[in-house]
């Protein structure tokens, strides 16, 4: 995932910006269509959140195309996390301020994470941008942008103690059709020291969990084969009737009694949808609960995959990090899963540099991997983020080159254990569900086992949306290779 700052345009099917399709689906007072154009960046949840805005953009008459010069409405999605990541989004408002010099009448708007962050001074800061939308206000999309037309400041940041979008049927954004992002939670109470998530996304909540399995219901009726499970920290949702995750004390003993927990909602969508895999994205390790694990070995649909970040190694870092757990715990939350589902695959996020981090608490992290062998993660330098607890308190005082060797040295050794763990399927017959075409071949189809590891092979006659044996026969650190055996009973 999870917060790779990744860059997605997204799109619909070009045939649906034809008049006449438009004509049969909105009317004919419709056909002077209204053109969007929205790209993403950051996290999963970013490019479900443009689903929504989508949605709501559809409701206000436009319609999504992925050319940004013919759109009369350009959003950036934004993310936060890093800096790089905020440095991307400024050179793309450049680039948008060029076109739009031709195209005066063009509209930009910021949604997410930076427009949270940065409030009304985005407007000071870059003179191209019209809108601010944080995360919780897209529905007030359609106001703000009469605001704009009526050249009135429009910039909404409110967060919200719902979960907002429950009632919103996401418009599916460059879906392959087979697998899609459903939110479960939104916001984290967390509060890492190095983390601007809980001030951007405000504090946790869990979404209707009747909502939840109606979105699922309408994917399953549509041929998707494949839902993950989105929040800051799945394994924390709780349903109560609504309402924050804090203010769970002051329920009534009648909620408390029957509040649904996420094993409570994990086995409810598994049962309800056996041929339906079932992914979740994120665990926190002091979340994650024996109960989790049972309901994830009981239910053959429930992929055999934790993403469990746990940034450092070392005690005394994590403690600076303000994360719930000690090395130690996390080691027997490892164990206990390996006892629980051997087969699970399990990957990490890790932060190398952060503030006052030794030597020794770096080799700490190096043999904590050892111990786990991961089969991938996702790494990085720490980057200070103005606000946050470690910003304000605790000097980044890691000499950048210093970081960059450290994250270069947890890169490598991830790179070891990613071989070692891929090896590990050679002479196996794994189940694969197709994706896509492979980027490196038009003959191969890329699909992703249970344990979320990329297999590739021959087409065949095999269909995207398949689940399909495949026995490996070749892998690199990254991608299994192998011909396929034939269709899956299984999922
Ligand atoms: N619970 C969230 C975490 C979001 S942040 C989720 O759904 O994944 C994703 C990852 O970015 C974190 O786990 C952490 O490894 C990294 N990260 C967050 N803040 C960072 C910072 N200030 N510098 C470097 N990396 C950071
Ligand atoms: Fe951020 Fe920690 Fe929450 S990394 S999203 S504050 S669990």
């Amino acid at each position: 995932m999870p917060l790779g700052d990744t860059i997605q345009k997204l799109e619909n099917n070009p045939l649906e910006h034809n008049g006449t399709l438009l004509e049969k689906r909105n009317g004919p007072s419709k056909l002077a269509v209204k053109l969007a154009y929205i790209e993403s960046y950051g996290c999963q949840m970013n490019f479900a959140d443009s689903e929504v805005v989508a949605s709501i953009l559809n409701g206000e008459g436009y319609e999504i195309t992925d050319n940004l010069k013919e759109a009369s409405l350009v959003l950036v999605n934004t993310c936060s996390i890093r800096e790089k990541a905020e440095q991307t989004v400024r050179k793309r408002l450049e680039y948008f301020n060029s076109i739009k010099k031709e195209k005066t009448d063009m509209t930009v708007g910021v949604l997410g994470c930076m427009a949270e962050r940065l409030k009304h001074q985005f407007l000071e800061e870059e003179k191209i941008v019209d809108l601010v939308v944080g995360p919780d206000a897209y529905k007030d999309i359609p106001n703000l942008l009469q605001e704009v037309a009526q050249d009135r400041e429009a910039v909404n940041v409110l967060l919200s103690k719902e979960e907002t979008y429950g009632d919103i049927a996401p418009v599916r954004l460059n879906s392959n059709g087979v697998s899609a992002f459903v939110s479960i939670t939104r916001g984290c109470d967390n509060m890492c020291t190095f983390c601007v998530v809980p001030f951007t996304r405000g504090r946790e909540r869990s979404r209707d969990p009747k909502s939840i399995l109606e979105e699922i219901n309408d994917l399953a009726s549509k041929g998707y084969k494949e839902i993950t499970l989105l929040g800051q920290n799945v394994d924390s949702y709780l349903w109560y009737g609504g309402g924050l995750k804090k203010d769970f004390i002051k329920a009534t003993s009648l909620q408390q009694k029957t509040a649904l927990r996420f094993e409570n909602l994990l086995e409810l969508v598994a049962k309800s949808h056996p041929k339906i895999r079932i992914r979740f994205s994120t665990s926190n390790p002091q979340d994650m609960s024996v109960e989790v694990l049972k309901v994830m070995k009981q239910y053959d649909n429930i992929c055999k995959y934790i993403h469990l970040p746990v940034q450092s190694g070392s005690n005394a870092i994590l403690k600076k990090m303000n994360r719930q757990h000690s090395r130690e715990e996390y080691m027997k939350l490892i164990d206990t899963i390996r006892e629980l589902l051997p087969n699970c695959g399990i990957s990490h996020d890790m932060i190398a540099g952060f503030p006052t981090e030794t030597e020794q608490d770096h080799h700490d992290t190096l043999n904590l991997m050892d111990y786990v062998k991961y089969d991938f993660g996702f790494m990085f330098a720490y980057s200070e983020r103005p606000g946050t607890l470690a910003a304000r308190k605790i000097e980044d005082d890691v000499p950048e080159p210093i970081k960059k060797r450290r994250l270069s040295e947890i890169i490598e050794k991830q790179q070891e254990h990613s071989r070692f763990r891929t090896e590990q399927y050679l002479g196996q017959t794994v189940c694969v569900l197709v994706e896509k075409e492979s980027k490196r071949s038009t003959t191969h189809w890329s699909g992703r086992t249970t344990q979320n590891t990329v297999a590739v092979f021959p087409k065949g006659s095999y269909q995207i949306g398949d689940f399909v044996e495949v026995k490996i026969t070749d892998c690199t650190s990254a991608t299994l290779l192998g011909e396929a055996v034939g269709i899956s009973e299984s999922v």
